[in-house]
């Protein structure tokens, strides 16, 4: 089948009639009508126009590699005609996933060497609650039940990822999220530190907010304490340096277990395979998916602890969880294949060493001066750019949200994909853009903004 027989309008129509969309109003959508990517290459998406645009999101947060590697497809082609499926379930294993758990175990934190395979960072997250609860019954306190997450922190969208995380929006349409879980604040120091606070006591503060949800519920009640080492949905996010090793001494001071979401920030965003390792952190487990296999193929890998899996192997009896295309053999033939790329072509490096130090130089010398930017941050190759009306106030435009969505529909307008979230404007391009793409880059967001402000001038 082939859509190029179809008209964008057709293909439009069709989508209306059959398709739910995730996160989308779908009366809003069936009246505009979906934009249809029908191809990439490098760093552009095209749409059936033939719209070139230059994609700030790497799809969403996972074309590492960017768009077009042969290499990935040849990868999946020959797995699937060597062996297209089989399960890991009863005593069985299939070797694409043996290699890539011994590949992540090299490139994990010291303390981890063990995987768990799902489909998404969603799934792997509900493993990781699953995992972290069993762990305390196996340690024989099942009353150590709770999770500690952060109000903005985005878990996935299943119930359990959706429990986890502290979206006020997709709490209310839940109608009952899973019990024992409190939301504690975020480290955002942009919004939340206080007049003359300091990043540094600010950074304490916001880890503090751990040590009181321990204390209240009680240290024997609480399994864990899971974050996002950058939040990125919510914002990118990025905690001042204090927060981290403050959060740590907090878990191990009360025997809280650590869980690291790093779906967005695994494999290299950060200028380190892992952001563990950028902030010198020792989880529990780290949720991993996305850039896992570049968005080529849906993988998702949750890394567990020597911690947990000793008690897993050691007392565990059966695990009663999985799913049937845990360590699916073609996605993960497709992860190796991806992983080796990020090495050979030194993309962690790369980001670490140049493209991120002038990623963030640009964003500050070119966009940051911006009237309508009130504060730019970013780290590796993820960033954010906050939009006010008053950069000395930080007071926002009315109704909340909308001067971003102006921004970023100017941006699209002018051949840059990236996204808004509430006033923020979001930033996760694939590693392997050069000075030049960012240069691009900055000069297609400099000119949304030029364009955003004539608009709220004239509103
Ligand atoms: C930090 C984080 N965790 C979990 C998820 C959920 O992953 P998925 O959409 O693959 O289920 C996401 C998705 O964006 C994420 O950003």
């Amino acid at each position: 089948m082939t859509y190029q027989n179809y008209s964008l309008k057709q293909l439009q129509q069709i989508d209306a009639a059959h398709h739910l969309h995730p996160f989308t109003d779908h009366k809003e959508l069936r009246e505009a009508g979906a934009r249809v990517i029908t191809h990439a290459n490098g760093p552009f998406i095209y749409d059936s126009e033939g719209t070139e645009l230059l994609d700030g999101m790497a799809g969403l947060w996972c074309v590492s590699i960017g768009y077009g590697r042969d290499e990935l497809a040849e990868a999946a082609y020959a797995q699937m005609k060597e062996l297209p499926y089989y399960n890991s379930f009863f005593k069985c294993s299939t070797p694409t996933p043996v290699l890539l758990s011994k590949k992540l175990a090299e490139i994990a934190p010291r303390n981890v060497n063990q995987v768990f395979y799902g489909s998404s960072g969603s799934e792997a997250n509900d493993t990781a609650l699953r995992l972290v609860r069993h762990y305390w019954v196996l340690e024989g306190k099942p009353e150590k039940n709770r999770v500690i997450s952060r109000k903005m922190a985005y878990h996935g969208s299943t119930i359990a990822g959706t429990s986890l995380g502290g979206m006020d929006a997709m709490h209310k349409q839940l109608n009952g999220a899973v019990p024992n879980i409190v939301h504690v604040m975020m480290p955002y120091a942009y919004e939340l530190a206080l007049p003359g606070e300091s990043d540094h006591d600010f950074g304490l503060r916001a880890a503090k907010s751990v040590e009181d949800a321990i204390l209240e519920a009680g240290a024997d009640k609480v399994a864990a304490f899971i974050g996002e080492p950058v939040m990125g949905a919510g914002g990118v996010k990025i905690p001042p340096a204090s927060y981290w090793p403050e959060v740590q001494r907090i878990c191990r001071k009360y025997d809280v277990l650590l869980m690291l979401d790093e779906v967005i920030t695994g494999y290299g965003r950060t200028g380190e395979w892992f952001a563990a390792q950028t902030f010198d952190i020792e989880a529990d487990t780290i949720t991993t998916a996305k850039a896992l296999t570049s968005g080529y193929q849906p993988l998702s890998a949750l890394l567990v602890g020597d911690r947990i899996a000793s008690t897993l192997v050691e007392k565990g009896g059966e695990f009663n969880h999985g799913y049937t295309y845990s360590g699916h053999p073609v996605a993960c033939a497709v992860a190796l294949k991806n992983l080796e790329i990020i090495e050979q072509e030194g993309l962690i490096d790369r980001v670490r060493n140049d493209t991120g130090p002038y990623f963030a130089k640009a964003l500050q010398e070119r966009i940051a001066v911006h009237d309508l930017v009130g504060e730019v941050r970013s780290i590796g190759l993820m960033g954010a750019i906050e939009i006010v009306k008053d950069k000395a106030t930080k007071e926002r435009f009315l109704p909340a949200g909308s001067a971003a969505v102006k921004v970023r529909d100017h941006a699209i307008a002018n051949g840059m994909m990236l996204r808004a979230t509430g006033d923020t404007m979001i930033l996760s391009p694939p590693l392997i853009w050069t000075r030049d793409t960012i240069d691009m880059a900055c000069e297609r967001i400099g000119k949304a903004l030029d364009l955003a402000q004539a608009d709220l001038r004239t509103r």
